[in-house]
């Protein structure tokens, strides 16, 4: 029997595809809403392909209300994931508006929609980054957060206050916030993965697309932090992995396991990574040499930060399983298949 539905806002988008994938392996019903701002309709047909489910698909941007309403009015469901929001640190400081009238409209009209349309559950898309540069690794929910240094990071924070306000005033929304560290690769099928449009910001998309050639080498940013290699430190987390810890967080709303009507989780493996292991480690996976160079700090950037994710392990029952390996493997993969690369 086909447990209840999802409605997965930015359902096309890197993360929402592999979310929406777990969610139909593990029985539930899905709707994808995307406006395709930074995603392809490839995506939707890839989690098709993976699943063999037509699921349904909504072309619509969760900021105009009234053609949101529609997605409301035409589909019953009773949780939400919101991921449709964008996500460049460096670009929010350069269009701070842009950001926080994406990130923060998107998410009040899905509060309201929700409560006109007596609609209960809804996951959020949270970020390490509430953490800023923290006083003690690993960082804890209870580890307090501080100040956001842009833009994006605000919409997170924002966001979180939104959603705790929100359920303490209205009695029938409940809500969980993940708070991802930093989600990597790919699909084992190679069928969906991260597509970044232009110069990639984040890290392994600039590593496999070095790889394949379309950029010359790969900047390390600083090796003269306090880090063992002097290379900054992170939690990457497999994507898959990551997709599972929202079906964790929907059953659990769903399913009525808990009394707390909003709770916050870290999603990490525990394990701090710094950017040349990472580097090599993916060298070491996938057979080649990959082309870097050691370059100045990126500004903003934070020197170490990994999670401690009992509390998802204990409470949610969700643990990160995929090796680094295999992640790396995948991201390599996909890229390959991104490009027709044998
Ligand atoms: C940032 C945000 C995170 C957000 C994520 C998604 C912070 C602290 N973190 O993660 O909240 O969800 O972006 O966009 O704001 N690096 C290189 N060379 C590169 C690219 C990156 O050396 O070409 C290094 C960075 O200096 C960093 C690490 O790789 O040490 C990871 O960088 P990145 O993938 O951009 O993620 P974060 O900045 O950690």
């Amino acid at each position: 029997m086909k447990k209840s539905t999802v409605l997965v806002c930015g359902g096309a988008g890197y993360i929402g595809s592999h979310t929406s994938v777990e969610l139909v392996n593990a029985g539930y019903g899905v709707v994808i809403a995307d406006n395709f701002s930074n995603s392809e309709m490839a995506a939707v047909e890839g989690v098709r392909r993976i699943t063999g489910v037509d699921v349904p698909f909504v072309e619509v941007d969760c900021c105009d209300r009234e053609a949101f309403r529609k997605v409301f009015e035409q589909y019953e469901f009773d949780s939400v994931i919101h991921f449709a929001a964008s996500k460049a640190v460096g670009e929010s400081v350069q269009k701070p508006m842009l950001y926080y009238r994406n990130n923060l409209t998107s998410l009040m009209n899905i509060i309201d929609l929700m409560r006109e349309f007596g609609r209960r559950n809804i996951v959020f898309s949270s970020s390490c980054t509430v953490y800023g540069e923290p006083d003690k690794q690993p960082v804890t929910e209870q580890t307090p957060r501080k100040p956001a240094t842009s833009p994006y990071g605000n919409t997170k924070q924002i966001s979180e206050d939104m959603l705790r306000d929100s359920v303490a005033a209205y009695d029938g929304l409940k809500s969980i916030a993940l708070r991802y560290f930093n989600p990597i690769g790919a699909h084992p099928s190679a069928l969906i993965g991260e597509l970044p449009r232009g110069v990639p910001q984040n890290l392994v998309p600039y590593i496999t697309q070095t790889a394949a050639g379309i950029r010359e080498c790969l900047s390390v940013f600083g090796d003269d932090y306090p880090t063992p290699d002097g290379s900054c430190i992170r939690d990457y987390i497999d994507v898959v992995d990551l997709a599972k810890a929202h079906v964790a967080a929907i059953s659990r709303m769903v399913e009525n396991k808990s009394e707390e009507r909003y709770e916050i989780f870290n999603i990490g493996t525990g394990r701090g990574v710094s950017v040349l292991e990472l580097v090599h480690k993916f060298e070491e996976v996938n057979h080649l040499k990959l082309n870097y160079k050691i370059a100045p700090r990126r500004a903003g950037d934070i020197v170490a930060i990994w999670a401690d994710p009992s509390r998802a392990n204990q409470v949610l029952g969700w643990k990160a399983e995929r090796s680094l390996d295999e992640t790396l493997a995948a991201a390599w993969a996909w890229e390959k298949h991104v490009r027709g690369i044998k």
